[in-house]
């Protein structure tokens, strides 16, 4: 299993975005986004992606060198639209228009649609609490509902319709939650397969409905489908994140005949001294934090985290030790490679 330092494996992203004709700083955003997800430890939203995003260019469903126009703007809110451009390249320049709005008015809610696959959620949340904003963020799959099995049914009718919230901290790294509504990402079970895994219990079903751990009964053929976490409750949040990101933003929802592969959200940010003069909202966000870390330990755990702690600690053990990639992936990743006339070797 080759490893690499984020450095090197953001230069190895680049040079294969750039070979297969997107321009430079946008194959340098994109590829920097991946890699951070790398080093957050959802290697499913890595550079395992890196193929797939070329196969997405090839077919003409993602298009480099786009930008986000805006179609309807008010002082607190910007409906935009992305050209189908990556996803990483409009979430970004979307967020900006939702930040600086948030600064002026207290308040920016944005809607996107024609956005390629946005990738990590909690990265654009993350960066607007760095910046001292909240943000509630609501992602649909722009209609292709083709992953998780509506509460009671095992046809796939959802896709895994993440939510993500981040929360600045006066002294310390953004909390950020950021989580499918499926019992697991689609990523997750195609990283599983690769390195031959089982899945943990509870989170898909095979194509006749019945529970299993085997990735390889869901991804099929013929296909199973993910399950919402939490029963009732997780299929009810990702059922309302689909109306709010989908039909919201002009995407649409979760419907049949949709193949192209893209984002639709909805954005909330809010400057919190809007909403709470002083500094009582950090002082409440520090308490928190502190009554739940105080809690007793349940047996089997020696320590409490808050949303956005495990992504923290893997950032930094990873940035230490490096990244290592699947021997599937890499191969995977090589062969998206040398299609471009890139000849990779897996050492620094
Ligand atoms: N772009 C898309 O369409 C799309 C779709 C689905 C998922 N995703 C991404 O996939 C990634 C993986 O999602 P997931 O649902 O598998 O994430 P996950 O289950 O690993 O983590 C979900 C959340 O739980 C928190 N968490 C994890 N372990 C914890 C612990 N022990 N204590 C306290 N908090 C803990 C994390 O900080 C995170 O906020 C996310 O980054 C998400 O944005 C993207």
């Amino acid at each position: 299993m080759p490893k690499f330092s984020p450095h090197r494996l953001i230069a190895i992203a680049e040079e294969i975005f750039t070979a297969a004709g997107v321009e430079e700083g946008e194959a340098g955003i994109v590829s920097e986004h991946l890699v951070l997800a790398n080093l957050a430890g959802h290697d499913s939203h890595g550079v395992l992606r890196i193929p797939e995003y070329v196969e997405w260019m090839e077919a003409g469903d993602v298009v480099p060198g786009q930008h986000v126009s805006i179609i309807h703007e008010t002082p607190v809110v910007a409906v935009m639209e992305g050209g189908w451009g990556f996803g990483q390249v409009i979430g970004l320049e979307a967020f900006e228009v939702a930040m600086e709005k948030a600064r002026e008015n207290g308040v920016g809610i944005i809607a996107v649609s024609q956005c390629g696959h946005i990738g990590r959620v909690g990265h654009y949340p993350y960066l607007a609490a760095e910046q001292g904003l909240v943000t509630v963020m609501f992602v649909n799959t722009h209609g292709g509902g083709k992953l998780a099995a509506p509460w009671g049914g095992r046809g796939r009718r959802l896709s895994a319709n993440p939510i993500s919230v981040g929360i600045p901290r006066e002294d310390g790294e953004p909390l950020v939650l950021d989580m499918a509504t499926s019992a697991i990402a689609d990523g997750k079970l195609k990283d599983m397969h690769n390195r031959g895994v089982p899945a943990p219990a509870g989170c898909i079903v095979d194509a006749d409905g019945n529970p299993t751990t085997d990735p390889a009964a869901y991804i099929g053929p013929p296909e199973g489908a993910l399950l919402p976490f939490g029963g009732h409750k997780g299929f009810g949040l990702s059922f309302v994140i689909d109306i709010l990101a989908g039909a919201l933003s002009g995407a649409g929802c979760s419907r049949e005949g949709v193949n192209r592969i893209g984002n639709g959200f909805l954005a909330v940010v809010i400057q919190p001294e809007q909403l709470r003069a002083g500094d009582g909202f950090y002082a409440d966000v520090a308490g928190l934090v502190q009554h739940v870390k105080g809690s007793e330990l349940a047996a089997g755990f020696d320590e409490i985290l808050v949303p956005g702690e495990p992504e923290i600690r893997t950032r930094q053990q990873r940035m230490r030790e490096g990244i290592a990639i699947d021997d599937t992936a890499w191969g995977k990743i090589c062969a998206a490679a040398e299609r471009y006339g890139v000849r990779l070797i897996a050492s620094e």
